[in-house]
């Protein structure tokens, strides 16, 4: 089985809709897909009501993903680590523990556009617009992940 987590700061906006667009994608009985935050404040909460519309409009329902906390066990647990931005990114590889926890780390949106370290924006403050935006970053690049996978 090849685990992959996403990783965003609140588990509530980005990560929720990498998770859900990129099991869309793939064989759930080969390889399984979670998300986490870097971030306690939203621990236990459904996804922002934005993503679960945007998902929804593109026939991915979200609704069964509660929010957790990252922690450095899960560089146990998985194979493939993808941050949502740059911030994500360092967070995530301060608990690495070793150089093949941090090798496990990558930002999302090198998958799609390889090399250039952009990120996928916080919509959380915005409108509607960054959730779609957001779901069509994170569509092409799980579209290359499931690829590879
Ligand atoms: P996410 O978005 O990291 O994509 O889940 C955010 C959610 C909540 C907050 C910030 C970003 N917040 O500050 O509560």
């Amino acid at each position: 089985m090849t685990k992959v987590l996403m990783v965003c700061l609140g588990n509530i906006c980005r990560s929720p809709l990498a998770e859900g667009i990129l099991q869309s994608k793939i064989n759930t009985d080969t390889i399984f897909v979670d998300s986490a935050g870097t971030a306690a404040y939203h621990v236990g909460n459904l996804p922002d009501e934005r993503s679960i519309a945007v998902a929804q409009k593109y026939g991915i329902d979200i609704t069964n993903q509660r929010a957790r906390k990252f922690t450095s066990k899960d560089f146990d647990e998985f194979d493939f680590i993808y941050a949502m931005d740059e911030s994500n990114y360092q967070n995530i590889v301060s608990l690495a523990r070793n150089s093949e926890d941090e090798k496990k780390v990558h930002l999302i949106l090198n998958e799609s556009q390889p090399n250039q370290n952009l990120s996928v924006p916080d919509p959380y403050y915005g409108g509607k617009d960054g959730f779609e935006n957001v779901y069509q970053m994170l569509d092409e690049a799980c579209t290359v992940i499931a690829s590879k996978l």
